[in-house]
């Protein structure tokens, strides 16, 4: 499956609007059935009004009418290993399991693999509520 993600984040970074950060970032969604979401960070410049690009993603699913989230990479222009940011984590949340993956990219391929239960142990979500 990673495979598959790789070709479409390198194409995806170049659509990420980061010129404030210079960190530009890509996330695909695939949803439970099978469909591919995709999102790029989109920062402004009154700073706090951007967002991120797993918010992107998660919006483009949402859109679609899909609200299951089946797999999830991410992928930063960085050496370091991007996961998502803890805002992100709880947004995901919100149309995962724990044990969806999150597979996290650097420019040279799969750098590291998380399940959303390891990013965000204890988690609250909409089952609390029913
Ligand atoms: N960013 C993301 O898009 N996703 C992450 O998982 C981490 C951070 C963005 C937000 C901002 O545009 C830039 O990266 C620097 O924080």
């Amino acid at each position: 499956m990673t495979h598959e993600f790789f070709p479409r984040l390198e194409a995806l970074l170049k659509n990420a609007y980061a010129p404030y950060s210079n960190f530009p970032v890509a996330a695909i969604i695939k949803g439970a059935s099978g469909a591919i979401y995709s999102g790029v960070n989109v920062e402004n410049a009154a700073y706090p009004q951007g967002w991120c690009a797993e918010a992107s993603a998660i919006a483009a699913m949402v859109s679609s009418g899909e609200t299951e989230i089946y797999e999830l990479a991410v992928m930063a222009e960085s050496d370091q290993i991007c996961t998502p940011c803890g805002g992100c984590r709880q947004k995901i949340r919100e149309f995962a399991s724990e044990d969806l993956k999150i597979f996290c990219f650097g420019p040279d391929g799969l750098k590291a693999t998380y399940t959303l239960g390891e990013l965000l142990p204890y988690s609250f979500g909409p089952e609390h509520l029913l």
